[in-house]
């Protein structure tokens, strides 16, 4: 597979160690930078691996800042992605099995780099199980990429999903 990979100045050395066991895996990687420790900006290349997936030059991304979490929340501001800062294999089977995950963040200073490995494994491994449930919750996501004028302070856009929560047609 092709994975855009992306990280701040933080966790450089991570990224490339994550990189190399990428290609071990016999997979392309498309690498955004940022490419040493210089200080810089997880905005920066959080939005470009992101755009590489989007675009379709990427088939999934992988971000790394320090926690992970700053790089998560730039990437997941570009439309069309649907993307999770993830520190356990039990969240990137989720991830990708019910949401079609297209990218994953990790926190290259808080998770280890065996886990890392394993995570991004079972992000990459695992199949996307598509059920209605599942394309109704995904469609729900892309909606509100596509609606930012009409979400924002709209109490009633998900008006829709509470009448049916109402009728009982949701069920456990
Ligand atoms: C450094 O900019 C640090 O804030 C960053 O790597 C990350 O931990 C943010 O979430």
């Amino acid at each position: 597979m092709k994975i855009a990979l992306g990280c701040d100045h933080i966790v450089t050395d991570t990224k490339m160690q994550v990189s190399d066991h990428l290609k071990s895996k016999g997979h392309q990687v498309i690498d955004v930078g940022t490419y040493d420790m210089t200080r810089t900006h997880y905005p920066i290349f959080g939005k470009k691996a992101a755009e590489k997936v989007v675009n379709g030059e990427a088939d999934l991304g992988v971000v790394l800042c320090g926690t992970g979490v700053g790089i998560s929340v730039s990437a997941c501001k570009v439309p069309g992605i649907r993307g999770a800062l993830v520190r356990d294999i039990t969240t990137a089977k989720y991830a990708k099995e019910q949401l079609n995950a297209n990218l994953i963040g990790v926190g290259g200073r808080i998770t280890g780099l065996h886990v890392i490995q394993a995570v991004i494994d079972t992000f990459i491994e695992t199949k996307y199980k598509e059920t209605p449930e599942n394309q109704a919750l995904i469609k729900k996501l892309s909606d509100l990429d596509h609606a930012a004028e009409n979400q924002t302070g709209n109490e009633h856009f998900f008006d829709d999903l509470l009448a049916k929560w109402e009728r009982g047609e949701y069920h456990d």
